[in-house]
Parts: C-alpha cells; structure tokens; sequence
C-alpha cells in the first residue's frame, strides 16, 4: 500500500508500497527512523487513516472498502492501540479512561468494573485509579494507556512506543505483561519502538526504510 500526505510544498509520499504479512498472535516490531512513517502505518491498520492504493486486510476484512462508521466499529472489536501521545481523555478518571472500551463494546455492566478494576491492578495502578491524566506521571498515563488497550481482549494490539516514557525498570515490567497478556488471550501484536531491548522481545522485526518494509536481519538499525 502507498500512503501520501498533502503538505504546504504539495504532496509527500511517506509510504510507497509497503508489503507484509503478520501472523495471527504473532508479535511482531516495527522500527525506523523517526519520521518514516511508523505511526502513519499504525493509523491505517487502525482504520483512523486511509491510503491512496493498495489493500490492507485485517482479519479477514478489507479496510480500504469500509466507509467511516464502518472503520470505527471495526477499530472498536479488534484494535487495542497505545497511541504515542497517550491519548487518554482528560476529563475521565485512569478507572473510566479503561472502562471506556468495555462501555463500547457493550460488556455488562457487572464485568466492566470488575475488567477494569483487574487491568488497573495488574498495570499497577490500581491506587490511582480515581486520578485524571493531568494529575498523573507521563509514566502513569502510558501504563494507563496500555491497560485500556487490552482490558477488551482485542484480536490486534498497536502499540507505538509504549514503553517510550518508562524507566528501564517499570518499561521491562510492563513490556514483560504486554507479553504476557498479549499470549493470554492469543493476541496479535504490532509495536512501534526505539528501543532494541523491546524489539528483541518480538518474534520478528520489520524496518522502515525509504518508505518501504526492510526484511531480514541485516536492515537493523542497531
Ligand atoms: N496529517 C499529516 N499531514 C501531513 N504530514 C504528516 C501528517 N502526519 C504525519 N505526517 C508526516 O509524515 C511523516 C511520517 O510521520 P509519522 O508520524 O508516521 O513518523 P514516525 O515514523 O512515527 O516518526 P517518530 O518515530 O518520530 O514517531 C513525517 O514526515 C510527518 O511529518
Ligand atoms: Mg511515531
């Protein structure tokens, strides 16, 4: 698929026929330069962008041939998504923040709290869980982040540096749960990082380069 952007000095090109497969519960890292166009990519798997050519299918489905509403209902089942900047909504507490997906999905009411309760716990966090984003760590917010990404058991967790505002510590502790839920529930996971110590956790490592996907070992950065 190729992917453009329409910029001040016209249209840029950041994706130019990008070409892979992932696996079901396959984990798989994506790397590059910054600016390559790792979360472009992410936001199209998501069905939150759209290309000029090509098809991406997921799970079976077409995404190129879903209008809006219909890209939204699929993100909402089968995407969990670390965004890089959080995303958390600021004027809902950690504890309804990971609610939400449940809210949207429709679980019951009695499992929703329990859900979320678990997550929060699990994420650590479960002390500050009446707490708004304003009032939390950045470090707090990705682990807030990342519990309301998978408190649904989506088919397909993106990730984009998820661990990027963590200590070395806390980024293992939350990279070794991600793992762990992640094959849990038999999760297909697609994550964007810097870090070679995460991308060595993945069962493969796909590199952006020049706008296209780099196979093999010998494309890394490192
Ligand atoms: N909405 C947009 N309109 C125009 N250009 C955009 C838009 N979004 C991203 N770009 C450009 O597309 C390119 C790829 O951006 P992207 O955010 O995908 O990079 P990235 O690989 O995630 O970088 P980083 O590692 O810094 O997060 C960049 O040059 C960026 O400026
Ligand atoms: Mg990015």
């Amino acid at each position: 698929m190729s992917k453009s952007y329409l910029t001040a000095s016209g249209s840029e090109t950041i994706l130019r026929g990008v070409s892979f497969d992932v696996g079901q519960s396959e984990r798989v890292a994506l790397i590059g330069a910054s600016g390559c166009g790792k979360s472009t990519l992410l936001n199209v798997i998501a069905g939150i962008d759209t290309i000029d050519s090509g098809v991406v299918t997921v799970a079976g489905q077409d995404l190129t041939g879903l209008d809006e509403k219909q890209r939204t209902l699929y993100r909402r089942r089968h995407i969990g998504f670390v965004y890089q900047s959080f995303n958390l909504i600021q004027t809902l507490t950690a504890f309804e923040n990971v609610q939400l997906p449940l809210q949207l999905n429709r679980f019951p009411t009695e499992q929703i709290t329990d859900l979320a309760q678990a997550m929060l716990e699990r994420v650590g966090l479960a002390d500050r869980a009446t707490a708004f984003p304003d009032q939390l760590s950045g470090g707090e917010q990705q682990r807030v982040a990342i519990a309301r990404a998978m408190v649904h058991s989506p088919s397909l967790v993106l990730a984009d540096e998820h661990t990027g505002n963590l200590d070395a510590e806390t980024g293992r502790q939350m990279m070794d749960l991600f793992s762990e839920l992640a094959e849990q529930c038999g999760q297909t996971v697609l994550m964007v990082t810097h870090s070679r110590a995460v991308a060595d956790t993945a069962d493969r490592i796909l590199q952006i380069v020049d706008g296209r996907i780099e196979h093999g070992d010998s494309a890394r950065v490192w």
